[in-house]
């Protein structure tokens, strides 16, 4: 009988000699076979413990696993999220197409955003005092702010004068009261953005600017001129005392980690105009398309896909490091940890069934930063960790000299992790220092690199919104095609909630200094230790 692309998978992993400089001395075609380009995007793949019959396999087990089928259920709005009943449309949401339900609804949102940014920055948008709002503090927790935080940031070139954009996340008073520092009551506006309108942070930092904009002057019914909210939870908007008017959609069809192409970007059109909004949604529209229609051999966020999966289940690979070459693009990491740690990190599979391995951990920094840090551990530490270089081809800056700079340590750290350093180049090396031979040869093992580890380098051609777009419904595509793979439901997040649910008790007991004989007995250890009145 004839094996299963998994066993086959197994069998190539155990029985093959894998050499990543014996694939490219066998091949000397490889750095041309194994690159992909698409919406702007190019994608070098050689540096992978991958041949022809890996990849055919990965594409069996893709067609085994009806992947063709699962996009098109994706784009056509199936219930791919089966424990919340739910499709997930975000596809929608960058469609700049009115023929389904959903597409009518986004294309009013995004017609309502366009003149709350046109207000805003032609200084239309008056605050209590009559002064217009210079100052927008975007208030939302996970989803409701990583994504636009990270595209602010990696567009701030692009950011029109006149208006500044902040962010609030984090519960510590110390987040909202540094960021308010710098700000003036009549001038600012908050935005709440939290789909349930329920979120622990975002509710308490919210009620903190309310109290903030009462403090300094501002009545109640004026309130309306200095907080908007983005929801799902119209009711608890209102409730809070947002105004109808001022309350922008989202819908139980988009995942938080997936919204920042709804309103829940409101803050990016703000700070960068709705033209430039309108290009990020072109991009990742182009790369919809993309992945919809591109065979799986030549599909980036496929092969992205397999090459991960082939390290996580085979290779028996535990993390992946982001690190994207380029300072813009430093929030790129954090936010790429929601989207896929939220998205792949389960237990069971679609049908409950506990499965042994899924998603890994993500982590980087932006390079070249993380050279003089962690990149040690990449070259010589044990842990076999494949990394995703992200550089981008058009200098970011008019400093080329630097940007040359740059992307040759970039291109150079793929070269070493590659390549490494023999124990007799190392020896040579010293010696041709005046080192003797036999310290020569003690100090090598030191300094030796094994090498022959994997690497993608990812290059967009320019760091702007439709690029920016592109890539990253380049790792949103990639991720549900890990889900498939995986057979996990990659749009819930239920692990989150037990922590949500204990907070509350806890909070209760840390204000009156009381234990729960229920808890074990840490918790009570360190609700004693940290209670309010042990602060008074
Ligand atoms: O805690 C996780 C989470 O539920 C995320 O999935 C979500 O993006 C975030 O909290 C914020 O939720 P909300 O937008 O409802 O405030």
């Amino acid at each position: 009988m004839k094996p299963s692309p998994i066993e086959r998978l197994k069998f190539l992993k155990k029985n093959w000699r894998w050499s990543l400089r014996r694939l490219f001395e066998e091949d000397p075609k490889r750095a041309d076979k194994f690159w992909l380009d698409g919406c702007g995007i190019s994608l070098d793949f050689s540096k992978n413990h991958l041949n022809r019959e890996a990849l055919q396999t990965l594409e069996a087990y893709s067609n085994e696993r009806q992947l063709p089928e699962a996009i098109e259920r994706l784009f056509t709005g199936d219930i791919v999220n089966p424990s919340e009943n739910r499709p997930a449309l975000h596809t929608a949401l960058r469609s700049n197409s009115q023929a389904s339900d959903q597409e009518l609804h986004v294309s009013q949102c995004l017609a309502q955003m366009a003149t709350i940014v046109e207000t805003i920055t032609h200084k239309r948008w008056p605050g209590f005092q009559s002064e217009p709002i210079r100052t927008v503090v975007h208030i939302g927790i996970g989803g409701s702010d990583l994504g636009p935080r990270m595209v602010c940031h990696a567009l701030s070139n692009v950011q029109q004068d006149g208006i500044e954009v902040h962010f609030v996340a984090n519960v510590d008073g110390a987040d909202i009261e540094d960021t308010l520092k710098t700000c003036e009551p009549g001038t600012t506006l908050f935005i709440v953005a939290s789909k349930s309108f329920s979120t622990l942070e975002t509710m308490a930092n919210a009620n903190y600017a309310k109290q903030w904009l009462l403090e300094a002057g501002c009545e109640a019914g004026e309130l309306h001129r200095h907080m908007i909210a983005v929801s799902a939870n119209i009711d608890a908007a209102m409730n809070f005392g947002i105004k109808r008017e001022n309350i922008l959609p989202m819908w139980d069809w988009v995942g938080g980690r997936y919204s920042l192409w709804s309103a829940i970007g409101l803050p990016i059109a703000i700070a960068i105009g709705m033209d430039h909004f309108n290009k990020l949604l072109a991009g990742g529209r182009a790369m919809d398309e993309h992945f919809r229609s591109q065979p799986f051999s030549q599909n980036i966020p496929v092969m992205l896909a397999w090459i991960t999966y082939w390290y996580s289940q085979f290779w028996d690979v535990k993390s992946q490091a982001i690190l994207p070459y380029a300072q813009r693009l430093s929030k790129l990491p954090a936010y790429l940890q929601q989207l896929d740690m939220e998205s792949l990190g389960k237990s069971v599979n679609i049908q409950g069934k506990a499965i042994k391995k899924s998603g890994i951990v993500l982590w980087g920094t932006e390079g070249t930063n993380g050279q003089h840090s962690f990149h040690q551990l990449l070259h010589q530490g044990t842990q076999l960790v494949p990394v995703d270089f992200i550089a981008v081809k058009e200098p970011m800056t008019s400093n080329l000299h630097q940007h040359q700079l740059l992307l040759s340590c970039c291109i150079s750290q793929s070269q070493a992790l590659l390549n490494g350093k023999t124990e007799a180049d190392a020896i040579n090396e010293l010696k041709s220092q005046g080192v003797s031979t036999e310290k020569a040869r003690k100090l090598a093992k030191h300094k030796a690199i094994a090498g022959n580890k994997p690497s993608n380098t990812l290059i967009m051609r320019r760091l702007d919104p439709l690029h920016l777009g592109a890539l990253i419904a380049m790792y949103e595509h990639k991720v549900y095609t890990l889900g498939v793979m995986l057979e996990i439901n990659p749009f819930d997040q239920w692990g989150v909630e037990l922590g949500k649910q204990l907070s509350g008790p806890i909070f209760e007991g840390l204000s009156q200094g009381k234990t729960q004989a229920t808890w074990d007995l840490s918790t009570q250890r360190l609700v004693r230790e940290l209670s309010k009145k042990n602060h008074c």
